[in-house]
């Protein structure tokens, strides 16, 4: 990799870091708006992370279920994620899903129709209505290509495949950011007003994930703890219960929950279709969090397949559904031979999304350092222990144009102070340190990161286990610290960086965590501690100077629904039971 000496400089009213949905959505805010806006994204244009999300996104639009309306699905959202949802968050989540829909058909996305031309609406697990569109099985990146299609037509400048390494502040504020493209090295300074963080979530730090290869690394939250900001919910991590476990280079590719939506049923090694002893009444249509601990318990107890997962199987469907449905389901098992309309695929839990991320205030999605947003998977607050499908492609339209609006907000009325130059000298300085560690070690300290992580912090976690991940990502840091020069890779050494952080913050949080709750299972506390429905915060411990020395743990009060989402549980509360009795 070339780098040339001098860096190149931009300047904008507001960066926008990631162009996966949340961040398109907010450069069209502030375009809007007005505002000069830079979107800048680590990968090819068109091409985040978003574009895996299958599924579909929800909203109570009550096509095909009437009874449905935004307090219920706030209801949904806030029980089945086990109470650690942020009400505010979930609240504003669920009233303006419905709108985001509306942007999206105008954006040309062409989500399935009913034969009267209204929206389709397909069942997604432990929903009470169907209230999932969705685009076959393709919804993520057909916003994609609505989002993308919008954001050219109103020339909004795109800098592809550039890494931001470092937040820029003056006084305590964020004005800029440091990175360099990842073709030629060439380093970029950009001075902004304000700065919006869009840059995914830390699933990356598993060894099986449904994140493609540097994704989801944890950059964003790195850059933004690095300058002050804090974490929180970060041991709450979903696993989905349906990644590949073969061939090796695809394990942990997502197998959509369309899948059981669908009709797709789960069975054992023996036939035995095992949700029947898990959660009788809702089935394959159970919670994220149950599915997954149903598929994990059952390979653990030797029931599994060949390769270590359970059969998800939808041969007794007609093969034109799974065509028409399916469709990328069908193409992805055919690439490796098996013929879904014919065959079971073979599935196992997968590390699939950050539910934990940065603290932000619900209303204007600012963090705790002044001009520095952020929005989607970056983020906590809607989720809790247990996010419901289709609700993240809700939650980046939603909360990525709040971003804007408040970034806008803010960089109008606030004055863009100079750039601090001895800390861009400083910053290049450790980056050019960077460049020099062999790169082949830094990508061997990934994968014995990844390994320990998932050993320690997985499905099902014990505080032997989780102390023993933290001791070998402690190995793992001082090897790191110690590399030798050799033939450099910078994106694998700063993607260590990050990885090491957000997992002990991981491993930490989950630590603290003494009861099971969603995601977050402990063997040896397998009781809901009511005392425990609190959120955890990770705080950046840092000098009077303001470097970085670690972190420290506390814990944060959620807010309490308003009255007529608490009626509404109460009513979701009566039906289960009601239900149950039967
Ligand atoms: O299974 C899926 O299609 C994933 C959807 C989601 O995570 O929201």
């Amino acid at each position: 990799m070339t780098v040339q000496t001098e860096p190149m400089r931009v300047s904008t009213d507001v960066l926008v870091i990631g162009t996966g949905g949340a961040g398109l959505r907010a450069a069209i805010e502030l375009d809007s708006r007005g505002q000069r806006v830079l979107l800048l994204g680590k990968r090819p244009k068109a091409d985040a992370h978003t574009v895996l999300a299958a599924g579909g996104i929800n909203a109570a639009l009550g096509t095909l279920d009437p009874q449905d309306t935004w307090q219920i699905h706030a209801a949904d959202t806030l029980k089945e994620g086990r109470y650690l949802g942020d009400a505010e968050a979930v609240e504003l989540l669920c009233r303006e899903a419905p709108n985001a829909i509306a942007e999206l058909v105008e954006y040309g996305v062409p989500f399935a129709c009913e034969a009267d031309g209204r929206l389709s609406q397909r069942y997604f697990g432990a929903h009470r209505y169907r209230r999932t569109c969705f685009v076959g099985d393709y919804t993520g990146q057909a916003i994609i290509e609505g989002l993308v299609r919008e954001v050219d037509r109103r020339q909004i400048p795109i800098m592809e495949r550039v890494y931001v390494t470092d937040l820029l502040t003056a006084e305590g504020r964020v004005n800029g950011a440091l990175g360099f493209q990842l073709e030629d090295g060439q380093e970029v300074i950009i001075h902004a007003g304000a700065v919006i963080l869009a840059a995914g979530g830390h699933i990356h730090i598993y060894q099986r994930s449904s994140s493609r290869r540097r994704e989801n690394t944890g950059d964003g939250m790195t850059l933004a703890f690095s300058v002050g900001a804090s974490l929180a919910d970060m041991e709450l991590v979903q696993f989905h219960p349906s990644g590949m476990v073969w061939p090796t280079e695809l394990e942990g590719t997502l197998v959509t929950e369309a899948v059981r939506g669908e009709g797709g049923r789960l069975l054992n090694s023996a036939g035995e279709r095992f949700m029947a002893r898990y959660d009788a009444e809702r089935m394959e249509l159970s919670t994220r969090d149950r599915v997954a601990l149903a598929n994990y318990t059952e390979i653990m107890a030797g029931r599994g397949t060949q390769h270590g997962g359970v059969w998800l199987d939808v041969s007794h469907l007609p093969a034109e559904v799974i065509h028409s449905r399916l469709p990328r389901m069908y193409a992805q098992f055919a690439a490796v031979g098996v013929d879904i309309t014919k065959e079971p695929m073979e599935i196992a839990p997968t590390a699939h999304y950050s539910m934990g991320g940065l603290r932000v205030t619900p209303r204007t999605h600012a963090t705790e350092v002044p001009g520095l947003y952020a929005a989607g998977e970056v983020t906590a607050g809607v989720h809790g222990a247990n996010r419901l499908g289709g609700n993240s492609l809700a939650e980046i339209l939603i909360f990525g144009r709040i971003a804007g609006e408040h970034a806008h907000e803010y960089a109008k009325t606030q004055p863009v102070l100079p750039l601090d130059e001895s800390l861009i000298a400083a910053k290049r300085a450790a980056l050019a340190q960077l460049r020099t560690l062999d790169g082949a070690t830094q990508r061997e300290l990934i994968a014995a990161l990844q390994w320990a992580v998932w050993q320690g912090v997985g499905v099902v976690r014990t505080a032997e286990d989780l102390e023993h991940a933290l001791r070998r990502l402690a190995e793992i840091r001082a090897q790191a610290e110690a590399s030798e020069t050799g033939y450099g890779d910078l994106p694998a050494a700063l993607d260590l960086r990050s990885m090491l952080l957000t997992a002990e913050a991981t491993v930490r949080s989950a630590l603290l965590r003494t009861e099971s709750r969603g995601a977050h299972q402990r063997a040896d506390y397998p009781e809901t501690d009511p005392a425990w429905q609190r959120s955890i915060v990770v705080l950046p411990q840092r000098t009077a100077a303001g470097t970085n020395t670690g972190m420290s743990l506390t814990t944060a009060e959620l807010p309490e629904p308003s009255a007529e989402v608490a009626a509404a549980l109460d009513e979701a509360e009566f039906e289960v039971a009601g239900r149950l009795l039967e």
